[in-house]
């Protein structure tokens, strides 16, 4: 087993960890309900439709229900994910067949991060509830969700910790690049505390996540990478397709903008996958992954970066 250190950003856990330091952080104020501007209720940088051509002509009354409506909807995603998919593949780590891969103090570990993530569902959750109760703003289960759920339903019996490592995995270092991009002070301060909060704890993971999918892929049989690729593959894919369902629900879908902004986004959506899988990619790279051509060539043929 390659030995790597996976555990040593875990040291001041008890800290310097959300659920341990930063109490009553996420509460709106009515002042705050009333603010009007909407890159102060969810960044721009998030929202892929915000960002396509002719977008600024929209009224500010469109614009702000686009934001406060990606707010809900990433917060209500978040909940769900981390407790159905992060935390389904800790209790693999500490508890299940994938736990022979990991030491010890690897697996004490998880039980940290497991706890970080029961946290995250928490706050988001009680960030979400409160906006939503101001608002009465529809509330839908992404589509992302739905695409793991298939995929985890036609997992075969032996294949599935893998299967739910993998999307761990892919998770913890495409959300802890996304949140990096957007920790700006102009948020309103539950929302700042929020990402901020949420980044610090998953800067941590995608290190402990990206140094553990480095063991684990050199402790794996020739047949269990070939399915780890596979899988993969189809999971990067999952987190990186815009959800065009959401967008036509928050979105004044009669404004030609809006659905030319849509088309843009449906054919350009592979442009972002190297910028937002730029950890995924530097942890696989740790590995003879890419030595393999089979492999290689897998990635190519799905328009992913190698
Ligand atoms: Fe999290
Ligand atoms: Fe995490």
């Amino acid at each position: 087993m390659k030995k790597t250190d996976s555990c040593r950003y875990f040291a001041t856990w008890d800290t310097t960890s959300t659920v341990r330091s930063r109490p009553n952080r996420y509460l709106f104020t009515d002042t705050e309900f009333s603010e009007t501007t909407p890159e102060r209720w969810f960044p721009k940088a998030l929202i892929p439709l915000a960002n396509q051509a002719g977008m600024e002509i929209l009224p500010e009354a469109a614009l702000l229900r686009i934001h406060i409506g990606h707010l809900v909807h990433f917060l209500d995603y978040t909940t769900e994910l981390e407790i159905s998919y992060v935390n389904r593949a800790i209790c693999c780590i500490t508890q299940g067949a994938l736990s022979q891969h990991f030491s010890s103090q690897e697996r004490f570990c998880a039980l940290k991060l497991y706890a970080d993530e029961g946290y995250h569902a928490l706050f988001s959750r009680e960030l979400s509830d409160q906006v939503t109760n101001r608002f009465s703003l529809p509330r839908m289960r992404s589509a992302r969700l739905h695409h793991l759920d298939r995929s985890r339903a036609t997992q075969r019996h032996k294949h599935q910790e893998l299967a739910a490592f993998i999307i761990a995995f892919v998770s913890e270092t495409i959300i802890t690049r996304e949140l990096s991009w957007l920790s700006h002070g102009d948020l309103l301060p539950p929302i700042l505390h929020m990402f901020q909060d949420h980044l610090i704890d998953e800067s941590r993971h995608s290190i402990f996540f990206s140094d553990l999918f480095v063991t684990l892929w050199g402790g794996l049989s020739n047949s269990q990478k070939d399915f780890m690729v596979t899988c993969l593959i189809k999971t990067i894919l999952i987190f990186s397709r815009p959800n065009i369902h959401f967008i036509r629900l928050i979105a004044d879908t009669h404004l030609t903008v809006i659905e030319n902004a849509i088309k843009t986004l449906q054919n350009n959506w592979l442009d972002r996958i190297s910028d937002s899988t730029a950890l995924t990619m530097r942890a696989i790279k740790r590995t003879d992954l890419f030595k393999n051509h089979t492999y290689i060539n897998a990635f190519r043929e799905n328009g992913l970066p190698t």
